[in-house]
């Protein structure tokens, strides 16, 4: 079967990366999660007091860039790769409300994307691979063969964040989650570096009111669809 490369863009929270990765787990494809990467730059700059609340200190972060060292670990139990900062697995301290809240600001840095898109593109050149994030099927895979744009309303997305986050026991509140996703939803549209943009040839996928299991089937069949069309 023809490898083909897919990518996933669309609002926070709308579910991207569930369904990526299960998709790549039937396909036996590559999955890499670029929303982390942000993630992990993000948790450096909050380590080394380079971002806080009413300050950002852009020029030093791009100056240390070099010295940002990420990895991926292939992870045999959850079946992808999983991020780490200078050796350390930062999965976990990725993905809590500090990091969610300061992320956007750090992803809207020309020289942060400049790099973390050149590693992207990188790790996509053998084809058979799922991405998922903001700018995968308008940046870092123009020519993919499969593009998807996911979206959902906002109340929705902020209801299974938070349920997530309490799930994993963070202390917060449905509010604080509903404005962080609004939030990261201004600033990743109006940014002027990449914005957040469905591409021309993407297919727009609204689950608001779709189980995952439909979602899965939905998308698995545009997947098959494609690969078809190829051979
Ligand atoms: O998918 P996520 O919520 O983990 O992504 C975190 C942030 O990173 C998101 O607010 C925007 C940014 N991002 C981006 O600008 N470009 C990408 N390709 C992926 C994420």
């Amino acid at each position: 079967m023809n490898k083909i490369t897919i990518a996933i863009d669309g609002y926070s929270s709308t579910g991207k990366s569930t369904v990526a990765k299960q998709i790549a787990k039937v396909l036996g494809y590559v999955y890499v999660d670029s929303g982390a990467m942000y993630r992990a730059v993000t948790l450096y700059a909050l380590q080394n007091g380079l971002i806080s609340e009413d300050d950002f200190n852009k020029e030093a972060l791009v100056y240390q860039l070099d010295k940002v060292k990420l990895s991926f670990e292939f992870n045999d139990v959850l079946g992808y790769a999983e991020v780490y900062l200078d050796g350390e697995n930062i999965e976990h301290d990725i993905r809590t409300l500090e990091v969610s809240s300061y992320v956007s600001k750090v992803a809207a840095v020309a020289d942060v994307r400049q790099k973390l898109v050149a590693i992207q593109k990188k790790m996509g050149e053998d084809k058979g691979v799922v991405m998922d994030g903001r700018d995968i099927g308008t940046v870092v895979f123009p020519n993919a063969e499969l593009k998807l744009f996911m979206i959902a309303s906002a109340e929705k997305r902020a209801e299974r964040r938070y349920a997530e986050l309490k799930e994993r026991g963070d202390d917060i509140t449905y509010e604080a989650v509903l404005k962080n996703v609004t939030e990261r939803d201004y600033i990743d549209t109006h940014r002027e570096e990449s914005p957040l943009v469905k591409a021309k040839d993407a297919i727009e996928i609204d689950n608001s009111d779709l189980t995952l299991d439909e979602q899965f089937d939905k998308i698995l069949q545009l997947v098959k669809m494609t690969v078809e069309g190829l051979e």
